[in-house]
């Protein structure tokens, strides 16, 4: 087989794997499998740019270009649906609706309100041409490249019966595992969590970086089809016809005419919604023939042929008895609600979230009060209101803790953090034993050790800190209780195989705050040392891409602590390798020394990151967007429209790819 037709081979493979994983769920290889197939085309693709194809599945992986979002009309208005609360409601509904319609039989649709953020997506000749958010209705973002990293979205449609041009609006929504997974691990590097599934999809959709979004478990339901020559008269039939064409569609949709039918319907998923993987808010009734909702028409906001009928957070009310203050292993503090027992949405709940300092003297929580607590999309219940009138006389406003209920420490409260820390990030326990856990995780050192056997090896004083580790003996573990002579000596086998982690895992390792892997992975291409790391100025680091202020400034803080000097000295001791094993990259002139370049598209000559690594050792420093400070926009194939309209109003100077080889003399 030529390259050629196996990389259309390996193209049509994937995509019917990926509908086959993202679409019907019945994956028929391993993931292992899949990623394998992907590598090959990558590797082939890279092989021929000649046959790069924006539609093939490798284009799913993201790329680091930088999306400045282009605003782009929508063709049709992006229209919200009025809100209603009671059945009532929906009567008056349908009952509208008979008065606009007399003599038709009205057919509804019913189906879940997702609780994401809406796209709409066009598709030409059978391609994924652009996605849009909703933006004002009237125009959004273009956040195409950030869209097709989601799997469940056809890059391409299947069959030969779909219109030319049509557009498929849907809801793109974090699934409560995907949300959990990514929260832990911004917990691991010090980001704030994510409040709910909804904001965390919100925030991915807004990445700049592509790449970044496709490490997110997006997913997305579609739930309306536009377009002039739509295959039937009906909402019903168009989706599941656009079904058969690959679109994930949701399968919990109803057809009823009658007004109980609706009524069950809503009962039906307001206590089944607990069960689903995924947050809805409610659910959406709509006309179902195209013809009836034309003549229904649209009031100036919202289509008079559908309506969303919203369910109201669960509450509950019990008796707060008192508060905890947990510590994170950031040092963050959460206050949290002891209560008296209550049933909330199926489960029993005893504790619930108090947020932070403000949160409890805006609430004017007391111990004793009845406080309304609620699941609304959050995982943890939170505490949302007091019960005012029953309050016993005598109650007192609570006063917030000052000192670490840890360590004893006094807590600091940072400008514009709304939480509290404590400060003592090398001797307060829930700290130092979160930073252990982070050192031992898969991908930073990846011994695997549980988080109880932390604690244990912990509570038995055998490890304070990570270099603790690497004096650990058999003989000291076999004591411990549920520790045998196997699994005491795979403990010290595994930890002398992380003698061999990598450098850039090993930055990854120490928890500096803000240092994630692709921050550690940017640090050591320019920094390739422990040592390089600790004699760099905040200049040098913020020239290194993606690195600001805030993360230099943590890395600084972290190298001039005494206690952290000594615990890498005691790394570099056991073996642990602190300098990269790769060749370090040389510095070949300062043509570019003190500007800013951003690149945009793709050039004939070198590939994107050639460029970018052509700037670095000229030593220019790569920007991902154009601001006022950029000096020069090396200008490839496809340079965005939105990228040259913004050069332009700022007047910054648009290169070529040969300016740019004559400017640092390589041409
Ligand atoms: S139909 C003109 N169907 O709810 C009708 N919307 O306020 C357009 N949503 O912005 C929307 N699930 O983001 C429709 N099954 C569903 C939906 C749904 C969630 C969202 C959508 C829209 C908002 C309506």
């Amino acid at each position: 087989m030529t390259d050629a037709k196996h990389i259309q081979h390996l193209r049509k493979v994937l995509n019917e794997h990926n509908y086959r994983y993202y679409v019907l769920s019945q994956p028929t290889i391993s993931d292992f499998e899949y990623d394998r197939l992907l590598e090959e085309l990558i590797e082939l693709e890279k092989k021929h740019p000649e046959l790069q194809d924006p539609d093939s599945p490798s284009q799913r992986i993201g790329s680091d270009i930088d999306n400045a979002f282009e605003q782009v009309p929508h063709a049709y208005p992006m229209l919200s649906l009025s809100n209603t609360y009671t059945c009532e409601e929906i009567k008056d509904f349908a009952d509208r609706l008979e008065k606009l319609l007399p003599g038709h039989a009205i057919e509804y649709v019913c189906e879940l309100k997702y609780d994401g953020v809406s796209i709409s997506l066009t598709y030409s000749k059978g391609r994924l041409e652009r996605a849009v958010t909703r933006g004002d209705g009237e125009k959004g973002d273009d956040v195409t490249a950030n869209i097709k990293t989601i799997r469940s979205i056809p890059l391409l449609i299947n069959g030969n019966d779909y219109p030319e041009h049509f557009i498929i609006r849907g809801e793109v929504f974090l699934p409560h595992a995907g949300f959990g997974r990514m929260n832990r691990e911004r917990m691991e590097t010090g980001e704030p969590p994510f409040a709910n599934p909804r904001n965390a999809a919100a925030g991915t959709l807004k990445l700049q970086n592509s790449s970044q979004v496709a490490k997110r478990p997006l997913d997305c339901y579609l739930y309306s089809i536009l377009g002039d020559n739509l295959p039937y008269g009906t909402h019903f039939d168009n989706l599941m016809k656009a079904k058969e064409w690959g679109f994930k569609i949701a399968p919990h949709l109803r057809k009823c005419f009658k007004l109980q039918e609706i009524f069950d319907y809503i009962d039906f998923w307001n206590s089944e919604r607990e069960h689903l993987p995924f947050d809805i808010d409610g659910i959406v009734v709509k006309v179902n023939s195209y013809q009836q909702q034309r003549l229904a028409g649209y009031t100036a906001k919202s289509p008079r042929w559908a309506i969303a009928f919203k369910y109201k957070a669960e509450q509950a009310l019990s008796r707060l008895l008192s508060i905890d203050y947990q510590v994170g292993r950031t040092g963050a503090i959460t206050p949290v609600a002891n209560l008296q027992p209550v049933i909330l949405a199926g489960t029993t709940v005893k504790r619930a979230s108090l947020h932070n300092a403000d949160q409890i003297e805006l609430l004017d929580i007391r111990i004793n009060d009845m406080v309304y607590i609620e699941k609304g999309g959050e995982i943890i219940p939170k505490v949302i209101g007091v019960d005012k009138k029953n309050r016993a006389p005598d109650s007192i406003p609570i006063r917030y803790i000052t000192h670490c209920p840890e360590c004893g420490s006094e807590l600091v409260r940072r400008e514009s953090e709304a939480k509290h820390f404590c400060p003592n990030d090398t001797g307060c326990p829930p700290q130092l034993k979160g930073k252990l856990e982070h050192f031992v995780s898969r991908k930073a050192m990846d011994i695997g050790l549980a988080e109880a056997t932390i604690e244990q090896l912990y509570n038995h004083g055998l490890v304070k800190d990570s270099a603790d580790f690497y004096s650990l003996t058999k003989e000291q573990l076999i004591n411990l209780e549920r520790f045998a002579e196997k699994s005491a000596e795979n403990l010290i086998n595994s930890i002398e195989a992380s003698k061999q982690v990598p450098y850039e895992r090993v930055l990854y390792a120490l928890g500096i705050r803000y240092v994630g892997e692709t921050v550690a992975k940017k640090i050591v291409k320019s920094l390739p040392s422990i040592d390089a790391l600790a004699s760099s100025s905040m200049d040098e680091l913020t020239s290194i891409e993606e690195i600001g202020d805030k993360i230099a400034e943590s890395i600084q803080q972290y190298i001039s602590n005494e206690r952290n000097q000594k615990l890498i000295e005691r790394l570099r001791s056991a073996g642990i390798k602190l300098q990269s094993d790769a060749p370090s990259r040389r510095m070949i002139s300062n043509a570019l020394s003190g500007k800013n370049l951003v690149i945009s598209g793709t050039f004939r000559n070198h590939s994107r990151d050639e460029i970018k690594n052509l700037i670095e050792i000229h030593g220019g420093k790569n920007l991902s967007t154009v601001t006022s400070n950029t000096h020069y926009i090396v200008a490839g194939d496809g340079m965005g429209p939105g990228k040259r309209e913004k050069a332009d109003k700022l007047g910054i100077p648009v290169i070529t790819e040969e300016d740019f080889l004559k400017m640092i003399g390589e041409q």
